[in-house]
């Protein structure tokens, strides 16, 4: 194995032990249990991206709980969810007995499937990019297994809190001292772990995403149409549904990109994304 390889493998080792040990707590923060609204304002963008369309075979890749494949299969759709931690898959089945859900749900890396080319109607990812080790290389798996004329579709949000200014960054203070007062002795030892996490995250090669960048990785594999869907209807419920400290510090940085894999590598080349 070369010497970056195994740097990398050392990393993703490191970064899948930290969702391993944040699952539980993840899952109850952002699991399945949304208001009504919430859910429909999720389907909505989801439906939107896919053109209303039914009985697509879907691929979330680092699935976590399991939440965007489960919504998917809410609007119809045949869904798969991957991720590389053994913890979030186990949490993803759990929410999916309890929700009565039919997605398989499997372990597995996004930078290297285990399925055929071309088998996919629609791959997504929700907050996925910023944590992989090499997201080029993820992005060209996402596109291989993706069927020509296939969507990619991309949540991601940019997270560096250093970037956020003024006002946001007052209500964002406001917010963690309300938060702070509901914290226990655990989240408080769990804090001493994020330290650990806030360390590998500066190994990571997109730990700070933006639409642009993403827009990028999209326009050097074979994805052509790449836009920007407006989100501002999803993000207003988001911050709706929550309690006064989270919607104070909800992250409104956040952004949903949407591609198409060309039918022939020729045609990409010809116009789409790559011409822009
Ligand atoms: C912020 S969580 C997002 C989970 C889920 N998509 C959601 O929106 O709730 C990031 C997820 O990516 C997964 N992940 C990180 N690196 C991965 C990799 N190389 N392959 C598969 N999953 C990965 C983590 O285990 C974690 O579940």
């Amino acid at each position: 194995m070369l010497r970056n390889e195994t740097a990398n493998a050392t990393l993703k080792n490191m970064v899948v032990e930290q969702w391993d040990h944040y699952a539980p707590k993840y899952t109850t923060r952002v699991g399945y249990h949304l208001s009504s609204d919430l859910k429909e304002a999720w389907k909505k963008e989801l439906s939107r991206a896919t053109d209303n369309r039914h009985n697509l075979k879907v691929l979330d890749v680092g699935t976590g709980p399991g939440f965007i494949a489960m919504l998917f299969e809410e609007l119809g759709q045949d869904c798969i969810g991957v991720d590389f931690s053994e913890e979030m898959i186990k949490a993803a089945r759990k929410e999916s007995k309890k929700n009565h859900s039919s997605c398989s749900f499997i372990q597995a890396d996004a930078e290297a499937l285990p399925f055929d080319d071309e088998s996919f109607d629609v791959v997504t990812n929700r907050h996925v990019i910023w944590t992989l080790t090499d997201p080029q290389k993820a992005m060209i798996e996402w596109v291989r297994v993706l069927k020509p004329g296939g969507r990619l579709i991309i949540f991601e949000g940019d997270w560096v809190e250093g970037q956020i200014k003024g006002i946001d960054r007052i209500r964002k203070q406001i917010g963690t001292k309300i938060n702070n007062r509901h914290k226990s002795k655990q989240d408080s030892k769990d804090r001493t772990k994020t330290g650990k996490f806030d360390e590998i995250k500066q190994k990571l090669p997109l730990r700070r995403v933006t639409k642009e960048k993403v827009v990028r990785l999209m326009k050097n594999v074979d994805i052509r149409s790449v836009h920007n869907q407006d989100i501002g209807n999803l993000i207003r419920a988001e911050i709706k549904a929550r309690p006064l400290g989270y919607k104070l510090t909800y992250n409104r940085n956040r952004f949903m990109v949407v591609g198409e894999k060309s039918d022939s590598p020729k045609e990409s080349r010809k116009g789409g994304c790559h011409g822009k």
